[in-house]
């Protein structure tokens, strides 16, 4: 409850205009812990780097909600330049993506903009051997975005598409039993929006025992599972559930954020399991780092500590 509490605040005083404001003119060298930098490049120097270490990278251009076909547009333009970039740098470009950047809700030519352009993308993705998972965006988009990923499975195959689930919905155990005849891939997740208690759990204990249920539920159907958290205790708890199921470490991966625990992330590694790391970039980093804030009430000192010191 006091995590819920926390988050709410930060969220809160994050939307205010004048905290926005502030952020906006003073946060970016703070918000590069969590962000690669502004460009393509930078992501793709990111990944390389971690690559060094035996951990893949998961591309993010930053970006939501989007109110424009044109921007929607140019958005998806700027990824599948990005795509095309990584492969020549020889990296399989895995994008993730938020539907609500390309176009999700905004009909062009009879079509959801944001289902168009997630064919573009994927169609580039397959032709390179990457991957595109469909970020988990606020609950109102989940039945949109689910039917969505329904879709482009059937056309594109579970192995080019993927997309996530939040163990902090009420309705998600249901949602994972729906997709089980796409064998789908998976990324669970706890959940990063502030969401009434009408639809989300309020007390982080049900949240993890809720992501436990969820994530051995997919890697028992056979499907493949990103494990995606930062949490110790449950990476631990997969490890022996994986062990005493007899389930291939070619059925699962570890996935963390850039700048988050980077030190599980090379032990993992090191251990032999696949890790993935997500690397946010571009300019439009503040609801991104703003979550990231919310997480944690260590990164909210951080943050205050950062802007003291001007
Ligand atoms: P939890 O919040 O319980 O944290 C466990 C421990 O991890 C903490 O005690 C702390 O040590 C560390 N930690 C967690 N967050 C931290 C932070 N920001 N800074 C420093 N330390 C931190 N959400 C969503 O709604 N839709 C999505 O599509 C995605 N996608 C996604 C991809 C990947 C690869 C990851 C790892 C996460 C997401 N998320 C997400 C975010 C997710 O919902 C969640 O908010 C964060 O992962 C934090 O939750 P944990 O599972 O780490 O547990």
């Amino acid at each position: 409850m006091i995590d819920q509490i926390y988050r709410k605040t930060v969220l809160t005083v994050a939307g205010n205009k004048s905290v926005e404001a502030l952020m906006r003119s003073r946060g970016w060298s703070l918000a590069q812990r969590f962000v690669a930098g502004e460009q393509a490049s930078d992501v793709i120097g990111a990944v390389q780097e971690l690559q060094k270490d035996g951990i893949g990278g998961i591309l993010d251009l930053l970006g939501e909600f989007v109110d424009s076909v044109e921007t929607a547009n140019a958005f998806a333009e700027q990824i599948l330049a990005l795509m095309d970039q990584a492969a020549a740098a020889g990296i399989k470009p895995y994008v993730s993506v938020k539907l609500s950047g390309i176009g999700q809700g905004m009909t062009v030519d009879g079509q959801d903009l944001g289902l168009t352009n997630a064919r573009r993308l994927l169609t580039k993705a397959a032709q390179y051997g990457g991957f595109l998972a469909l970020d988990m965006e606020d609950h109102p988009r989940v039945d949109v975005t689910l039917a969505q990923f329904r879709t482009l499975v059937e056309e594109f195959g579970h192995a080019v598409v993927g997309t996530v689930l939040q163990s902090y919905l009420y309705r998600t155990e249901a949602d994972l039993q729906a997709l089980g005849d796409l064998r789908p891939n998976l990324r669970i997740v706890k959940g990063a929006y502030l969401e009434p208690p009408s639809v989300a759990m309020p007390d982080k204990a049900d949240v993890d025992a809720s992501y436990r249920k969820l994530v051995y539920a997919n890697l028992k159907a056979g499907h493949y599972t990103n494990v995606a958290t930062h949490d110790e205790s449950i990476i631990d708890d997969v490890k022996m559930f994986v062990l005493s199921h007899g389930i291939p470490r070619s059925q699962f991966e570890f996935q963390l954020l850039y700048g988050v625990r980077r030190d599980l992330q090379k032990k993992l590694a090191a251990e032999g399991y696949t890790v993935r790391a997500y690397i946010p970039y571009g300019r439009d980093w503040y609801a991104y780092f703003s979550r990231r804030i919310a997480e944690r009430p260590g990164n909210a000192l951080f943050v205050l500590r950062g802007l003291l010191k001007g």
